[in-house]
């Protein structure tokens, strides 16, 4: 017979962000694309965002939140026996970012590896850590979300260029003596897979296919703003009756960090009363796909500290189409 291992309740244990220092405003990028500062505000809420500088690395980015979520939890790194990144824009296909991180971070001895959710990729990797350590294959995990996103970005590209940007987000989850991370609602809408990509294929540029056209990420974004303000919402109510909470009994909500007019189509379908304080973390930090609701949840605790230890749902959704969230009990005060 085999033996099975036997863990214990999960919880966020602390979070850590880091953002690149150059804070880049609309009125830098609109020329290029024929837009303007109101536009871009009105129909996202971005008023700023961060861009790494250009020997800046995800790895760089990535070490620099885990540290500070290391050092928030008062966990050492020996103590982590995982680690979870979420990312797509390593540009690496192999070894992992995960295992240069742990290379860096002292513990080369660590399970690593990489996950490509895009950005629902934090999300997927919170519901795995989660179920790591309930199932006794765990202990502590890092999950860290992390993009350098302008490396694949077209600048002159209308559709996308003012949305996304820069930064890392990482979470320290451990044991705990009670249920502090719900399950997770997870799945994909693959039929609209077109709907956001990063193209063209490595083997295109390779065999000249690409036409000298590096790999950077194009959306139709109309078909992901309805998706989302649709399916999302569903899945949020999905999560919160998967963890028996109810709206009026959560205090936070932190999504992806998309546009600001998803976010709060969001809190209006699934209802959520005016006390539940919404993320907003778009306004100066652009879209970070996997990094976007760790920093948010950072930025958020860093506003309302209050917020330590209250209950808030997580909800990640991006290329694929694919998504992920689940309520959570938001990290205690360091
Ligand atoms: O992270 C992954 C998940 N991604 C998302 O959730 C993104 C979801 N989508 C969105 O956030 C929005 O669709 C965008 C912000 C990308 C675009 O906003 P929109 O309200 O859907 O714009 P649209 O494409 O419907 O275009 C509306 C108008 C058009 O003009 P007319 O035809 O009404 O005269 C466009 O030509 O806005 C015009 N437009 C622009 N104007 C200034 C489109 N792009 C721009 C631009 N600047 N960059």
């Amino acid at each position: 017979m085999i033996h099975v291992r036997t863990g214990t309740d999960s919880q966020i244990l602390s979070v850590g962000g880091y953002q690149p220092a150059r804070v880049v405003p609309n009125s830098e990028i609109v020329d290029r694309i024929d837009s303007s500062d109101e536009w871009i505000r009105q129909r996202t809420g971005i008023e700023t965002r961060r861009y790494a500088a250009p020997d800046e690395s995800v790895i760089d980015m990535a070490e620099a939140a885990c540290r500070q979520a290391l050092s928030r939890a008062g966990i050492s790194m020996e103590k982590i026996d995982t680690v979870i990144l979420a990312t797509i824009t390593y540009p690496y296909q192999t070894p992992s970012a995960a295992t240069a991180l742990i290379l860096r971070l002292g513990n080369p001895k660590a399970a690593a590896f990489d996950i490509s959710a895009a950005c629902a990729g934090f999300c997927y990797g919170v519901g795995m850590a989660s179920d790591f350590i309930r199932s006794g294959t765990s202990k502590y995990v890092l999950v860290v979300g992390v993009e350098k996103l302008t490396d694949f970005l077209d600048l002159d590209d209308r559709a996308t260029s003012f949305i996304f940007a820069d930064g890392a987000g990482a979470v320290v989850i451990g044991p705990s003596d009670h249920p502090g991370i719900g399950p997770t609602i997870w799945g994909s809408d693959a039929d609209s897979r077109d709907a956001i990509l990063l193209e063209p294929s490595w083997n295109d540029v390779k065999n000249g296919a690409a036409g000298g056209v590096w790999p950077h990420l194009s959306q139709q974004g109309q078909t992901v703003f309805r998706w989302a303000v649709f399916s999302m919402s569903k899945a949020g109510l999905r999560a919160l009756a998967a963890a028996h909470v109810r709206p009026d009994q959560l205090d936070a909500f932190i999504p992806h960090q998309a546009n600001s007019r998803i976010i709060e189509s969001m809190a209006r379908e699934m209802k959520l009363p005016e006390k539940v304080v919404i993320a907003q973390d778009i306004r100066t930090s652009g879209n970070t796909s996997a990094a976007s609701v760790p920093l948010a949840m950072a930025a958020l605790l860093e506003e309302h500290p209050e917020l330590h230890g209250g209950l808030a749902l997580l909800i990640g959704y991006g290329a694929g189409l694919v998504y992920a969230g689940q309520v959570v009990q938001l990290p205690p005060k360091p």
